[in-house]
Parts: structure tokens; sequence; C-alpha cells
């Protein structure tokens, strides 16, 4: 509890060189390159978040807000997507918050201008989701992505985007760990539309030069995920399970494989490719390097909880019709280029996700 509090920011923050300082330390320490002058950099920029009340968009908000970058963020607050106000209750004051679709063509060529960076997170991330209502997922996480590029290259196009994709488009691994070589056989609609969101990131790269990168993320967990039901991820319903005495459920025999992000690494993956020269045109794996299965995830929960149980149950036919067995990242091309690896162990980012849900459980369910 003493380290959430910890994290919390104080409103008199130190100084923007006090702060650059440490957290350059903190980076050289997590084994990261990143140059003081690449804080210089971001000092005063603007920046739009798409997605930035959900989950990873106000985690990277807070931290931008940390580094004095001028943040917008646009999300919908539809409510069965990840948006939370909540998520910026420490650093709201800092913010600018637009409650826009981005759907929503006339607001999107307004919020880019202006802008140095856009962090593009806006989705709709369930896979069910995408298969029972695969319309909604394609005008979110397709047809919307092309009409922001455009806005981009019609009203602002000297902005630097990254794309946060997904490791879902591989669909059922040929081999491991996947690398970005690996076959595009997405096995939903989900996977699809967000191949085809990346690609026009790609093809607005090469065509008509905005810069543009691709993340394609994996399991990602930490403070601030939607933990009311499985539509972000399951790691967020065992949270809510454990912490209200619930058995966590593991579908199949458990035996599958994942790879897991911490948030705040997926964070410093999104700042290095933002701020790279290299980054423009690419797509980067994020990863990790302790694959665990989801029986000794389950586990691994309930020894930190100090508590709770779980059950091996037979797979729901809609989820087993789109889950992709085993998978986990070859993230080498990110740490080779960028200088990124994640530096927080399972074990660790579980126990400050768990000690977050713990303080701020009422917000979350
Ligand atoms: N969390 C993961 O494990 C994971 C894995 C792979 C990819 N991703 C991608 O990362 C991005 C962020 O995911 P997240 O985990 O933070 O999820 P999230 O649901 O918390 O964040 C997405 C945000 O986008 C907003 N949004 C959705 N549709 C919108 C619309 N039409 N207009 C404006 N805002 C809208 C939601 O309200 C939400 O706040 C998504 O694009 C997702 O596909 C996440």
């Amino acid at each position: 509890m003493r380290h959430q509090m910890a994290r919390e920011r104080p409103t008199n923050l130190p100084s923007f060189e006090r702060q650059r300082d440490l957290i350059l330390s903190e980076r050289i320490s997590r084994n990261i390159v990143f140059m003081s002058d690449t804080f210089e950099t971001l000092r005063a920029k603007s920046a739009l978040i798409t997605g930035g009340l959900g989950f990873i968009g106000s985690n990277l908000a807070q931290r931008l807000v940390d580094l004095e970058v001028k943040v917008t963020l646009v999300d919908s607050l539809i409510p069965e997507y990840g948006g939370n106000l909540r998520n910026i209750e420490p650093f709201k004051e800092k913010v600018r918050v637009n409650i826009s679709d981005i759907r929503d063509e006339h607001a999107m060529e307004f919020l880019v201008q202006g802008q140095d960076y856009l962090f593009n997170l806006a989705g709709q991330t369930s896979h069910v989701d995408s298969m029972n209502d695969p319309y909604t997922d394609l005008d979110i996480n397709c047809r919307s992505q092309l009409s922001i590029l455009e806005a981009c290259r019609k009203n602002n196009p000297g902005i630097t985007v990254v794309f946060a994709s997904t490791r879902q488009m591989y669909g059922v691994p040929q081999y491991l760990p996947v690398d970005e070589r690996h076959p595009i056989q997405p096995v939903d609609v989900n996977g699809i539309n967000k191949m085809a969101g990346e690609w026009y990131h790609l093809l607005y790269n090469r065509v008509y030069g905005v810069r543009s990168c691709a993340l394609r993320l994996t399991n990602t967990y930490g403070p601030r995920m939607r933990i009311k039901d499985a539509r972000q991820t399951f790691l967020g319903v065992w949270i809510r399970n454990i912490l209200r005495s619930d058995p966590l459920q593991v579908f199949g025999d458990g035996r599958q494989l994942r790879d897991f992000n911490y948030v705040d690494d997926v964070v410093d993956a999104l700042l290095v490719a933002a701020l790279s020269a290299d980054s423009s045109g690419q797509i980067y794996n994020l990863g990790a390097d302790d694959p665990v299965s989801l029986k000794a995830t389950a586990e691994m929960l309930i020894e930190l909880h100090g508590a709770g149980t779980y059950e091996i149950v037979p797979f729901p036919p809609d989820r087993e019709a789109i889950d992709i067995g085993d998978y986990f990242a070859d993230y080498r091309r990110i740490h080779s280029q960028l200088g990124w690896k994640p530096t927080v162990s399972l074990r660790a980012g579980l126990g400050k996700t768990l000690e977050y849900y713990r303080l701020h459980y009422a917000d979350y369910v």
C-alpha cells in the first residue's frame, strides 16, 4: 500500500530538471538508453492520445505530464470499453480532455492540428465483441484509423504517430517465439481490422511521409486496466475475482503459454518509438522474457494475494473458436533498434497491480 501511494504524483512536482534526472537514472538503471536531450526534446511539446482515458493511454498521459508535455486526451467513454475518468484523477488539472469519438472525422481533423505527437491508442479491444458486432469493430479499428491518418495528412503532415497494434493478427503461431516476419493470419474480426489499421499507418508513412510506426502489443496489464469483465484482458477479471474471493476461471487445460508486459514497460516502448528517428515505417513486437502458462499465472496471483482459488473449466465455445493457443513474442527488433526491453517481471508487476486495486477497487467495478 505504501508503495502505491508513492506512485501517485504529488501536486508540487519537483523541477523539470530534477524529474528528468530521476527518470533518466531510473531508465539507465533499467538498461534503457534515454539521452538527456531526448527529454529536452519532449518538454513543452504537444501530444494527442486517442483512447487517453483508457488503461494504457492514461498511464502514458501521466508519464507525459511528468515530462511537461502538453497533453490532450480524446476518448468517447463508451461504457463497454476501458475509458474511466478515475484513471486521470491524480493529474486531471494538467491535461485537456476532449470527449469525442474517433469516428467523428471533423473532430479528429481539428484535434490533430498543432500536435507534435499522436499516440493512437483508441480501439475496441474485445475479441468476442468483434465477432458479435463486427461492424462497430470495423468502424473503430479500421475506418477511423484511415480517417485519423487523412486528418494528419491534410492538417498536420509533420506529426509523429505511434499506433498501438496487437499480436492478435499473427493468429495461431506457426513457431515460437513469434517475430515480426511471422505470417499474418488473424483468427478474429478484431485481428483483421487492427491489421488494416496498422497497415494504413505504414502506408501513410511510405507514401505521404506522415511519420508513423506500430507496436504490436502483447498482453498488457497493470494499474488502470478494466477489471469489470474480460473485455480487455482475462487478467482484469481475475484481479476482480480474487479481490472479491471468487475463483479464477482458467479455460482449457491451463497450459497455454503467454507473455505479459507491465504497463510501465509499454509506456517506455511508446516513448522510445515516438522519439527515435529510426522507427518510422517500422513494426515492432513487444514481449517478455518470462512466458508462463495460464495455470501458473493464476497460481502466482493467488500466492501474491495470499488467498484465492482457481478452477480449470472448458473453453466457452465463442472463445475457443478464436483462441490462439501458445503465444510469446520475439522482441529482439525493438531491443536492437531502439534499446527497449521489458524490465518488470510478471511477479513484480502483478504485485503492484494487486496493490493498486486493493486501494482503488471501487472505481473500477
Ligand atoms: N491491453 C492489451 O493487452 C492490448 C494488447 C494489444 C493491443 N492493445 C491495443 O492498445 C490500445 C489501448 O488498449 P487498452 O488496453 O488501453 O484498452 P482500453 O479499452 O483501456 O483503451 C482504449 C480506449 O479507447 C477508447 N475508445 C474506444 N473506442 C473509441 C472511439 N470510437 N472514440 C474514442 N475513444 C474510443 C476507450 O474508451 C478506451 O478508453 C488499443 O488500441 C488496443 O487494441 C492492447
